[in-house]
This record gives C-alpha cells, structure tokens and sequence, in this order.
C-alpha cells in the first residue's frame, strides 16, 4: 500500500543554528516541500539582514534539497510600517513570543495591553502580514493557554482584518476560539495529537516528551484530533519540532520542545488511517496552509508505503519523538 502527499508543509517549525541546523535542516527538506521558520535563534531574527543571512544559512544546510524556507520575524512593538514594508517580502509572518514564555523568547512582549501594540499591528494588518501567537500567559501551567484565549479575542476583535495565527493549541478552549472569529486560523503538532500530561509525568518523567504548551488532558486531545482528522479549514499542521542535545533534555533543567520533523509524516499517516480519515490528510498537511497563507509551494510528492520500521534512538545527540518505537509507514 502506498500513500502519495503533494507538497507537505511544516507550519511551524525550529530548524535552530550552525551545527544544529545542519543536522536538523535536511530531515526536514526530506519529507517536506516547505516550512514556516521560527525565529527564537540567539539572537532572535529582527532585522532584514538577519532574515537573510539565516534563509541562506537554511539554502546551504539543504544543499540540493529542493525546500522553500518561508522565514519569520521575532515580533516587537517597534516595528514601522516603513520598515515593514521594506521586508514584507523576505518574510511571510512575524511571530509574537510573551516574554519569556518559551525557548529563547526574552525580550518577546512583556504587556498585551492593545494601545501598545497597536501602531505595529495595524500596520501589520494594512501589509497583509499575519501574526503568529504562542498564546500563553504567565499563570499556572495548565491553565496557561486556556486563559490566553481572551487576549486572543481581544487582538481579534481589535483587528479584524490581521490573520492571527494560535500557534500550536492544546486545549479545546482554544478550539472552540477558532469558529468565534474569522480571522482566527491554528497549527495542531503531531505530539499533542499522540499524548496527554498522563504520558509526560503520569509514570517516570519523560524528559523528551516535555515541550510548551505542555499536554494537557484527554479531553483536550480530543478537540484536537476532532479538528485535525477532519482537517477543519482553519487548521493546518506545524510540527514545532524543536530539537535539543540529549544533555539539555536529559537533565535537572529539562529544555522544552520535542523533536520530530523526521517522522512526522508517518507518524500522521498512521494517525489518520487508524482513525478511517487518510482521505483528509492532505488537507491538514498542506492544502489547508496553502489557502490560510495564500502560497504557492514547490510541486514536490512525497511517497510513504505502509511497511513497520524502528524509529531510530538519535538523529545525532538529538532523541526523536517515540524514539526506539515502531511506526507502520516509511518513506519509499
Ligand atoms: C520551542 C523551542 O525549543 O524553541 N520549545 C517548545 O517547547 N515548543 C519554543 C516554542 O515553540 O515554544
Ligand atoms: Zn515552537
């Protein structure tokens, strides 16, 4: 049995920098036509030269790969609209990180206050470039996500015309958002449609299972599965593959993010199929994000066939997602 998928996209996705990158970037060019690049390097990526020195870094780590690299900028309420403008086209979103929520997020936005955003994303908006969110707020880890939500609805309403883009949502809170308002879109990962809390900390503590937003419950996983198994329009797929050596994660301190651009896509096919829904897949993986960013990827058809593998221990000093695990599908 085979599967053909036509140009898969990553909506979100860590490709990282220097040796990383070129350990991690060719697993991605592998399986997919194209990714949306995040911007939290050290430093994060705010200027036009930045964007463009790290689009050619990704080009070389490639090498003949044929792989569009659609680069972000790290949101600050600074931002012009003359400058704006003059970098429109070497980027496709900015993303907004809260201060410190995440990886490599300092210096994201210490205030949603809406006057202080305002000049930067009216502009945005004007531009037609959308905003990416990691919507979460600084309160008890759980709720975290679940009581952005009104700051999402706020930014929403206040700007009706910016493409706001809840980036990689957990709860069915943050479900039910998506059909409030329309210009409200979502990436789902692969791992919050895999597991719960239950699989990070229910048993011994897996380490490589810890990322942000964390887990949450099963009914949460529910409301995400329900969306992306039937590729509801205003969801697409965004891996947030985010790679860490073995010794940051395996340590008192564990870094946040899950590693798993590699096996994503077998991963999903087998998801979609024990779930009768393979027909949607292509939705959920590339069509849906095509429309939302209004993009033409490369023609690039990737080919799984239905045959068990053995998920390997490590990419490098990276340990994947289900590591060691079987998976039905593989790349032909
Ligand atoms: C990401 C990373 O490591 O860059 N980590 C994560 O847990 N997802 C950052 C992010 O997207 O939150
Ligand atoms: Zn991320």
């Amino acid at each position: 049995m085979q599967l053909k998928i036509n140009s898969p996209l990553d909506m979100h996705l860590h490709l990282r920098q220097d040796n990383m990158l070129k350990v991690v970037a060719p697993l991605s060019s592998k399986s997919f036509a194209g990714a949306l690049v995040m911007p939290n390097t050290l430093p994060p990526v705010t200027t036009k030269e930045q964007v463009v020195a790290y689009k050619r870094e990704i080009t070389e780590a490639v090498d003949s790969d044929n792989f569009t690299s659609y680069m972000t900028l790290f949101f600050k309420n600074d931002y012009s609209y003359k400058f704006l403008e003059d970098i429109k086209d070497d980027i496709l979103s900015i993303k907004l990180y809260p201060d410190g929520a995440t990886t490599n997020s300092e210096g994201g936005v210490a205030s949603f206050d809406i006057e202080s955003l305002r000049e930067t994303l009216e502009a945005m908006s004007d531009l037609n470039i959308p905003l990416n969110i990691h919507g979460e707020t600084t309160g008890f880890v759980m709720d975290r996500e679940a009581e952005f939500v009104p700051i999402y609805e706020q930014l929403a309403t206040a700007f009706p015309n910016l493409k706001i883009i809840m980036e990689h949502i957990t709860t069915k809170e943050s479900a039910m958002a998506l059909d409030r308002h329309k210009n409200l879109y979502a990436t789902i990962t692969l791992h919050h449609l895999f597991i719960t809390l239950d699989d990070v900390a229910g048993g011994m503590l897996q380490p490589h299972l810890f990322c942000k937003p964390i887990a949450k419950r099963p009914e949460d996983r529910e409301a995400l599965l329900d969306l992306a198994l039937n590729a509801h329009p205003k969801v697409m797929f965004g891996s947030d593959s985010a790679p860490h050596p073995k010794d940051k994660k395996e340590a008192p301190g564990c870094a946040a993010g899950v590693f798993t651009a590699p096996i994503a896509l077998p991963l999903l096919a087998q998801l979609f199929e024990k779930h009768n829904k393979l027909e949607n897949l292509q939705k959920f993986i590339s069509d849906n994000a095509v429309k939302i960013y209004n993009i033409k990827p490369i023609d690039k058809e990737i080919t799984l066939i239905k045959q068990s593998y053995t998920i390997p221990s490590k990419y490098n000093d990276i340990v994947p997602f289900m590591s060691n695990k079987r998976v039905e599908w593989k790349f032909k």
